[in-house]
Order: C-alpha cells, then structure tokens, then sequence
C-alpha cells in the first residue's frame, strides 16, 4: 500500500511538473543568446500590455510596459534589455520597487534588473524613450511624400526593440501583446497586430497579437496613411499619394499566399498587410507580423520588384513561426526565407524568372565571399556565426541569405523535390512558435529527411557547409537561359554591335541588372554615353537599375548622371543601396569628396542603422567627433 502511494504521489509531481519540466529542458537545449542581458530560466515575460504617447515635438515616446512574468522558484529579479531609455519608476505587483540599471555596454545597453517576490506576476515599467533612439526614426513632412504631416517608424531587428521598449530583447523569447497608443489628431498608427483601417479622428488607437512573437517583431509607424484592400486577408497602407501606385503594384499578393501555403502549410497570423514607408527607410522590407514594412523603391511601376514582398510573406513561417533562437543562427531566419521565396517566385512566374533571382545570388554570395576573405574576415563566410562581443549587424550580409539559400538549394538536389518539400512542411508544423538552433536543426534534418527516407547523411559535406568559411565544392550552379542572352548581348556590344541594335524588347529588371553588374570594369565615357543614350539608364526611376548604373557613374566619372546620383543618395536610406555607392566612391581621393559633400546633406535623412554603417564606410566619426 505504501508502496503504490508513493508511486502515485511521484506521478502527480511528474505530471503536475510536466511544463515546467520540458521547459527547463528546451531552455538548457537552446544556445544561450549573448545579445541579450535576460535571464529567461529565471524569469521570463509571457504577456506585454503597453501604452504608449508619440510625442512628434520633442521626438519621444511616453510608455508604459505593463508584463505578465513567469518565473522558477527561487527567482528574485527580472532582467530586460534597455538601451537610452529613462526609467521613470517600476511597479512589481502593484508597488513601487528599487530597480537597477546598470552602466551600458556597446550595442547591447543596458540591463534593468528588477527585484520580484514569488507572489507578484505583474510588473510595470514606466519610461521615456530618446530623440537618439536607434530604432525610431522620426520624419519630419518634408520627408514624406504628401510633405504635410511628420511620419514615425520602427525598426526593431536585430536588438534595437530595447530602444523604444523595456524588453526582454532575445529571439527565443515569445510574447502576446496588445497596446493603447496615443497619436496627434489625423494621424494613423499601425502595429505588427491586428490594424485599424481608418484614421480615427482623436488619435487613439488599440492593437492585440494574439500569437507570441519575439522582441525584434515589435513595430510602430505612424502617419497620414490609407488603407487598400487586395483581397480578403490582404491590403496595403501608404500615403494618399501612393496608395494606387503600391496597390497596383502588390496585387499578386493573395497568389503569393496561397502559393505560400500550397508549400508549405497553413499562413497563422490572420491578415497579411504591407506598409509602403517613406524612402529612408533602412531595408527592402522588414517581416513585422501581420503588417510589412517596405521601402517605395520597389514600386517599379511593372509588378519587378515583388520578389521582395514574397520574401517577406516567407518569413511569416521562416523567422516568425520557427525562429533562430539567437544572432549566431539568422541563416535560419534568412537562409530558408530566401529559398522559400525563390519558390513563390518560381510558381508564380516561371522557373526561368527564379533562376535569375538565384544567378544574381550567386553573383552577390561570390563577391561577398571574396570581400570577406580580403578583409581576413574568413570567419564570416560561414554560416554558423560567431557574433560574441559584435553587434549582430554585423551578421547581416550575402552569407545567411545567399549562402543559406545554397544549402538548401543543395539539399533539394540531394533527395529531390518531393521529398525534401515534405520535410519543411513538417519542419514548419513541428516547430511552429518556437526557437530553432543550427545545431537542433541539423539533428533533425538527419533523422526527418535522410534517416527517414534511407539516404545516406551526406556529413562531412553538411559540416562544411555550415561551420567552414568560403564556398564548398557541393555549390549548386543556377542555369539562367534568359542571362545566358544577356551574356550575349553584352559580349556583341563589346565586340562592336551598337547598343541601339540590341534587342531587349523582353528584358525585366532583372536582365537589366545582370547586364549592368557584367559591364566591363574598364569603360570610355563614349561607352557609357552610348549605354545611356540608347537605354536611359539615368533616366530611370526603377531604383534597382539606379543603383547598379551609380557604381559605373562613380567609376567612370560619368558626370551627366551626377545629379540624379546625388538626389537619389540625399532621398533614398536603403542601406543596401548606399553601401556599394559610398564604398565606391569611398576608393579614390576624388570620390572621397564627392562622399563627403553628398553624406553631409543625406545623412540626417538616413535611419540610425545606415547612419552607422555608412559612417564606418566614409571613417566619419575620425573627421567629425561628436
Ligand atoms: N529581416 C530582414 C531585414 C533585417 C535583417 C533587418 C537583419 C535587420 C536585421 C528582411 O526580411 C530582409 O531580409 N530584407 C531584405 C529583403 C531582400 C532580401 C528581399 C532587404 O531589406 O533588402
Ligand atoms: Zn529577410
């Protein structure tokens, strides 16, 4: 009798520790992530309710971060990632407490510890963000397209949420929320949450996400926006002045859902919208939940340049729904959306249209490579990375999206089609809201895909895809028919044939991109003049094109393309633009100037987080110490 009491008392406290059991387990499984102060096995956030007041006068947030926590017995603090935040005062369970918050540390900030006793589930921040804010930029109407009202927007990835919010800042870390925020009269805001669709006259607006999402996920914008809808889960926000223009332009998004879908398993979130921001926005596009951010500069008019919007849709199942539980895994993130991608864009437009996608990866991934190895950064060409005591920014480049994509590339080759889009499927659905290492991901590609279907586990090549610098011999090659006429048209002209002759009649944005980046590092002026003078390259708007054309404006000292070179520097913040021009310019004593000149006036235009890479490209703080 004894006895089967004891048993039963042993399987009540088993099954009554169920979840705290495999909790602690998936934690100490998980790579701890080094960007971050928090101490998740301690305590951790389950629930953010946060209030906030946009103040566009004095470039300031008002907040109040109200948590739910979790935390293991024992436990007697909670710590969140700040970084040039004021904390005003803290509440744990409804009192006041004594926080810390200690000095900063380069990029990470710092770590607000706040003391917490075993009964109290509830804590409060109340707090005030900077003007200096890293992920906040503030624009003033000038910089907008309708030039009436300010505009707000948030980049949070990859550990600027700390800026704007108390957080616990880390990928591994998923939370619900809902928020109250408070705009000036007119203005509309919009969070990665469920939207409002209309301006609402008194500046109040509410959100709520309903399916935990990590820090880097939070988003804000604000201004005079509109909405269109595309469908019946889609839409987009812009300015009055675009609304037309992006809707026309992201109308294929519905057939990207459901393709998406078709791949690779049900789209969780509810509605997919976009938001068209203004021109300094930093990035092409950025995945916030339920709500994308993208750049105008993809509004090419003719529907080229939405791969990035089914990039982005991607990431609503790789990075969103299973995400790279720290900095060192983001091929995780961006590897697997590139691929994901490339397929939207092979079933909606042909395989001859993705294989352009993928040579131009190629071409990026290559010249990448060889950077890094030239700059003795060989350890960045690998795709497991080493951020520890870097900025995870520095980890933002060619390697976890065209080097990521490779792999998977050459898995798909490796066991075929059928079989290896069954595997994702299943990964997406087994690991749907949690956290994904490099290391959990290799264990289970060698049981789900290969042990599962009797194919021999190909090691030594896996090891060196992921954890050697440079480019394996296994490297798929793209086979590009439509660049192969390119090729060919390129070598007539250099041989001769005059550019009117050529026949680009069928030529999208992406054959005029291979054509540019393969032009001759040597060229005459009247080169570049016959180039321009037959295809009006300087002429464009499609800002892709620009930018590829710019490098052989700098290169060549092509002056008649200087001033819209300058115009497009001073109004575009795209930093994957900005970078390769800077850092042309950047190589001689000439161009330097040039750099100097043009950065003076475009630089208060640019968000934090191009201000600091084009900083480093053109050695600003040397010159002009703060
Ligand atoms: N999530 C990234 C942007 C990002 C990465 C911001 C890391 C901050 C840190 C986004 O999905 C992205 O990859 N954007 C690309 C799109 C392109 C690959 C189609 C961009 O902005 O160029
Ligand atoms: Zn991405």
């Amino acid at each position: 009798m004894k006895r089967y009491f004891l048993i039963l008392i042993s399987l009540l406290f088993i099954f009554g520790c169920k979840d705290h059991k495999e909790k602690a387990v998936m934690e100490k499984d998980i790579s701890k992530d080094i960007h971050s102060y928090a101490q998740p096995a301690e305590a951790v956030v389950q629930h953010l309710s946060l209030n906030l007041d946009v103040d566009f006068d004095s470039k300031i947030i008002h907040g109040i971060a109200v948590y739910q926590i979790d935390k293991s017995e024992g436990a007697d603090s909670i710590i969140f990632d700040t970084r040039d935040l004021d904390i005003k005062r803290v509440l744990v369970g409804g009192k006041e407490v004594e926080f810390t918050l200690k000095a900063p540390g380069p990029h990470m900030g710092s770590a607000l510890k706040i003391p917490v006793t075993s009964s109290a589930d509830k804590v409060s921040i109340h707090y005030v963000t900077s003007p200096q804010a890293g992920a906040l930029q503030w624009l003033n109407p000038q910089q907008t397209a309708g030039k009436t009202d300010p505009f707000l927007f948030t980049q949070s990835q990859a550990i600027l949420a700390r800026t704007w919010i108390p957080i616990q800042d880390s990928p591994g870390i998923r939370f619900t929320y809902e928020a109250k925020v408070k705009v000036p009269e007119g203005l509309m805001a919009l969070m990665s949450a469920e939207n409002p669709t209309e301006i609402n006259e008194d500046g109040l607006y509410s959100f709520k996400m309903e399916q935990p999402i990590p820090s880097y996920l939070m988003a804000l914008a604000v201004g005079n926006l509109q909405f269109a809808p595309l469908g019946d889960r889609a839409g987009v926000y812009a300015e009055p002045e675009l609304i037309e223009k992006a809707a026309w332009e992201f109308a294929e998004v519905e057939d990207m859902i459901r393709i998406a879908e078709e791949l690779y398993g049900p789209y969780r979130w509810g509605r997919y919208d976009m938001i068209v921001l203004p021109p300094s926005f930093p990035f092409g596009g950025m995945e916030n939940p339920r709500l994308t951010f993208a750049t105008p500069t993809i509004i090419a008019e003719d529907r080229s340049l939405t791969s990035l919007i089914a990039h982005e849709l991607a990431h609503s199942w790789s990075g969103n729904l299973v995400t790279n539980a720290t900095w060192n895994d983001f091929w995780l993130n961006e590897g697997f959306t590139v691929y994901f991608e490339y397929r939207i864009m092979e079933a909606l437009n042909g395989k001859d249209y993705s294989e352009m996608l993928a040579a131009l990866s190629l071409q990026d991934l290559k010249k990448a490579v060889a950077s890094f190895i030239d700059e003795g950064k060989d350890k960045d060409t690998r795709l497991m990375l080493d951020l520890s005591g870097r900025d995870p920014d520095e980890g933002v480049s060619s390697i976890a999206y065209d080097k990521g994509y490779f792999f998977l590339r050459y898995l798909e080759n490796l066991v075929g089609r059928e079989k290896w889009d069954a595997f994702l499927k299943q990964y997406f659905e087994a690991h749907a809201f949690q956290v994904m290492d490099t290391k959990r991901f290799l264990a289970y590609l060698k049981a789900g895909l290969f042990e599962k279907n009797g194919i021999e586990y190909p090691e030594k090549e896996i090891q060196e895809w992921i954890f050697e610098s440079g480019l394996p011999e296994s490297l798929p090659t793209p086979d590009s028919d439509r660049f192969d006429k390119v090729d060919q048209a390129l070598n007539n002209w250099l041989k001769g044939t005059p550019a009117t002759e050529i026949d680009t009649t069928e030529w999208s944005t992406h054959e005029w991109l291979h054509f540019l980046r393969n032009l001759p590092d040597q060229m005459n002026i009247e080169q570049m003049n016959e180039l321009d003078k037959a295809f009006g390259f300087t002429a464009t708007n499609n800002a892709e094109i620009l930018d590829a054309w710019f490098i052989h404006t700098i290169r060549h000292q092509y002056a008649p393309a200087y001033a819209k070179m300058d115009s497009f520097l001073v109004n575009t913040g795209r930093r994957k633009f900005l970078t390769p021009l800077y850092t042309e310019m950047a190589k001689t004593e000439k161009g330097k100037v040039m750099a100097e000149e043009i950065y003076l006036k475009a630089r208060p235009n640019y968000h934090y987080v191009s201000v600091h890479t084009i900083d480093k490209v053109l050695k600003w703080q040397e010159r002009n110490p703060e």
